[in-house]
């Protein structure tokens, strides 16, 4: 029978990569998503990949009655949990919003999974739960730490799950920790559409090449790293979105019941921002003039993923480098500006 993966948020930059992916392996997909931060356009611009179109249920995730919709369209066997505020910046001047959204949205999701009897849930986390990691590259077992409201709100929505397990257990959890998620889709179709100024390193360097941006601030260049400025483990948004179905498929293979298993999704290489620029630089032909300029308060020197467990778990691995990241980020970029 064909399965059904119910994805929250699946209208935005993750999720619409994870919806494709899931239509591409003959799954289907309803998306609950108030569009707060998606384009309405995505769900045709993912049914143009030609994998499939999703059902969509419009509404906030805090919304019992349109939770029930959702699970109401179709048995659902697991569920995919992408939707969040996620600016930390927007989150420190407006912590009750970020509560209110992020754990609000999470624990009416989770009451409503309980209500219709699905037990299978992956969630969307992030490394941020690793607040000024001690160490790199980062293991699970590291110490857990936020550093600001959007990431306390990412590390108790872990420890939520982590007392549902406890008294559902046959309810299985998987918390992917994103490294750095860039890219987009190779059809050039779906891709991160900052609303804005963007304030992330990619989307940044992609609007500067573009001339939208006159010139990128480089945060920093007196980090202890190889050139001075700041270390990432940047990952293409398709091998991240690979990895949610690694993990879709180890949950409805009976694993980890009783448990909400922590798994980074990264590649496990790091590159400095200076290197990203160049990179991006060889990807799209232009130039991107930038300044080193101070620190930006809350970031650390490196933050580098050790994907080991991922690979022991779900036999994923990322297998897209840097150029291919800035290659297929420009080539979205191109499109937006052509169209
Ligand atoms: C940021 C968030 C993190 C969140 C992640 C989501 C902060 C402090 N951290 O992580 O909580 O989970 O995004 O993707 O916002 N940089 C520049 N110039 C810019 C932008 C960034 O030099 O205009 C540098 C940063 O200093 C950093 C690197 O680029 O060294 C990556 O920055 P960014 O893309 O914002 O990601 P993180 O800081 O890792």
């Amino acid at each position: 029978m064909t399965q059904t993966v119910l994805a929250t948020g699946g209208a935005g930059y993750i999720g619409s990569h994870v919806v494709a992916e899931l239509l591409a392996t003959g799954r289907r997909v309803v998306i609950i998503d108030d569009f707060s931060n998606a384009d309405p356009d995505v769900i045709d611009r993912i049914a143009r990949i030609g994998v499939g179109r999703p059902e969509l249920v419009e509404g906030d995730v805090r919304d019992p009655a349109r939770l029930d919709a959702a699970f109401g369209r179709f048995p659902v066997d697991a569920v995919i949990h992408l939707a969040g505020l996620k600016a930390v910046g927007e989150s420190v001047a407006d912590p009750l919003r970020y509560h209110d959204v992020n754990l609000g949205g999470a624990v009416a999701l989770f009451q409503a999974m309980v209500r219709h009897g699905v037990r299978r849930l992956v969630f969307s986390s992030s490394a941020t739960v690793y607040g000024a990691p001690r160490s790199s590259p980062i293991v699970e077992a590291a110490p857990l730490g936020a550093l600001n409201p959007y990431g306390r709100t990412k590390l108790m929505i872990e420890q939520i799950i982590d007392d549902l397990v406890v008294a559902e257990p046959a309810f299985a959890s998987v918390s992917l920790r994103y490294f750095n998620p860039v890219g987009a889709h190779a059809s050039g179709l779906i891709g991160e559409l900052p609303r804005g100024v963007p304030n992330n390193l990619f989307p940044y360097i992609a609007q500067t090449a573009a001339g939208v941006r006159a010139r990128l601030s480089v945060f920093g260049g007196d980090y202890p790293t190889p050139d001075g400025t700041g270390v990432r483990d940047y990952i293409h948004v398709a091998d991240l979105a690979q990895g949610h179905l690694a993990a879709v498929d180890f949950l409805l293979a009976g694993e980890g019941k009783g448990r909400n298993t922590p798994v980074n999704l990264g590649c496990g290489r790091g590159y400095s921002v200076l290197e990203s620029i160049r990179a991006f630089e060889r990807a799209a032909g232009r130039a991107v003039p930038y300044d080193i300029v101070a620190r930006r308060p809350g970031d650390v020197a490196e933050c580098v993923a050790d994907p080991s467990r991922a690979a022991e778990l779900f036999g994923w691995r990322a297998r897209r480098g840097i150029d291919e990241m800035c290659a297929d980020h420009w080539a979205f970029q191109s499109r937006l500006m052509a169209s």
